[in-house]
């Protein structure tokens, strides 16, 4: 996913503050969910992928509906959330830095709830409770319609916790909310969780078996962007290419270049882009549809990890660098003119710097138009982390 390397926060946008706010007040008489005399507000703060920003929209929408309304400022808030990214150490400890401040704030209004949603909810689980006391609900990013409930579990004085995940929850008939829209570009959730398992990666174990969203709500969510105004829309998963939906009384299947082309049917002038790609998984039927639509955007974002195929296979990425290479030439024959880009790992397990310049021969190889490099960051629990030592020193990782 593009965003989740910087763990920028983007908070929603200004709602007009209908009351004067005193943390006494709130702290005794906060009416209970869904009790319609008073509007209450909720700050969302998110970290990690495009996903999860994705996913605070429908946590916005679960909210309005409600009878809450969003603020930018958290200092005006009855609800703080924080939407977490567990994939590196470092998101961990940004999260952990913010919660801190937010406990300022809580010293200020004690009646305002402070609830952790997203991975790191997800992985921590309860044990969150314990280490973090201001926090009082946490959700993982499969419980969000169960977030009234958790908060009036909360308001009444006891913690409120969901980290249950499904096999069947893609919040398909959720309108999300579009926090801090510029109304040009929109994404649009297409599956959730990753039944790949990556040695590295910690995403299997926060967002579960993936699953697709039926397809018709897809593009209904497409039409009424497009309808709004909105040029451009980004069809989101950890792994867009293993899409596949089957109505449950037909036979035909929809993948995910059908998808593709379904919504770019819609609207010759909405632009469509999708992210991620697993090289594995992409079709020359996906290529092709690319290449026959021309508001599907040349670009395709096809995650390397290493150039070597040693480092590749403990990652188990289930390609060699050849193969790798293969499908790069595959798509510049298909589509010429196409960018591509990458996410790399540096220092994986084992590494030496031999197998190091392999991966930034496969750089050049690629003629990537962007890349993002990522220091190897062991995930607890994780199949790398239970198998192989991480015995690259930091300094190597980082170049130093
Ligand atoms: N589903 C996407 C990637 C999701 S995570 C895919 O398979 O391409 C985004 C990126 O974070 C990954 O591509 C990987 O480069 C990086 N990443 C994941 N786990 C990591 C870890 N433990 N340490 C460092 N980088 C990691
Ligand atoms: Fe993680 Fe691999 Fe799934 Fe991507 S495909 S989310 S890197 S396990
Ligand atoms: Fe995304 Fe981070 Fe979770 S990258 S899926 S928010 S671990």
């Amino acid at each position: 996913m593009l965003d989740n390397k910087t763990s920028t926060t983007r908070e929603t946008s200004t709602a007009k503050d209908p009351y004067s706010f005193n943390g006494e007040t709130i702290a005794t008489a906060a009416p209970k969910i869904g009790d319609q005399a008073e509007t209450r507000k909720f700050y969302i703060e998110s970290y990690g992928c495009q996903m999860n920003f994705s996913d605070s929209e429908i946590v916005a929408s679960i909210l309005h509906d409600a009878s809450y309304t969003s603020t930018s400022d958290f200092l005006k808030a009855d609800l703080i959330l924080i939407n977490t990214c567990s994939i590196r150490e470092k998101a961990e400890e940004t999260v952990r830095k913010r919660l801190k401040t937010f406990k300022q704030v809580k010293k200020a209004n004690p009646g305002a709830l402070v609830g952790v949603l997203g991975c790191m909810a997800e992985r921590l689980k309860a044990q969150f409770l314990e280490e973090e006391k201001l926090v009082d609900i946490v959700v993982g990013p499969d419980a969000y319609r169960d977030l009234p409930r958790l908060i009036a579990t909360a308001e009444d004085g006891d913690k409120g916790i969901n980290v249950f995940l499904s096999r069947e929850e893609t919040y398909a008939d959720i309108s999300p909310v579009r926090l801090d829209s510029n109304g040009v570009t929109a994404f649009i959730s297409i599956m959730r969780g990753c039944d790949n398992m990556c040695s590295f990666c910690v995403v299997p174990f926060t967002r579960g078996r993936e699953r697709s969203r039926d397809p018709y709500s897809i593009v209904a969510e497409a039409n009424e962007l497009s309808g709004s105004g909105y040029r451009e829309v980004t069809l989101l998963g950890q792994n867009v290419d293993s899409y596949k939906w089957q109505h449950p009384e037909e036979k035909d299947i929809v993948n995910f270049a059908k998808l593709l082309a379904m919504v770019a049917k819609i609207n010759p002038q909405l632009r469509v882009r999708f992210s991620t790609s697993h090289p594995k998984d992409i079709t020359d039927e996906v290529l092709h549809t690319i290449a026959k639509y021309p508001n599907i955007c040349n670009y395709i974002h096809l995650p390397v990890q290493s150039g070597s195929s040693r480092v590749l296979e403990i990652m188990n990425r289930t390609y060699d660098s050849a193969w790798y290479k293969s499908k790069v030439q595959r798509i510049y024959e298909i589509i010429p003119d196409c960018a591509i880009s990458s996410d790399i790992i540096a220092g994986f397990c084992t590494e030496t710097e031999d197998e190091h310049q392999e991966t930034l021969k496969m750089l050049r190889y690629a003629n990537y138009s962007m890349s993002y490099m990522f220091m190897y960051s062991e995930r607890p629990g994780t199949l790398a982390a239970k198998r192989y030592d991480d015995d690259v020193p930091e300094g190597v990782k980082n170049g130093d």
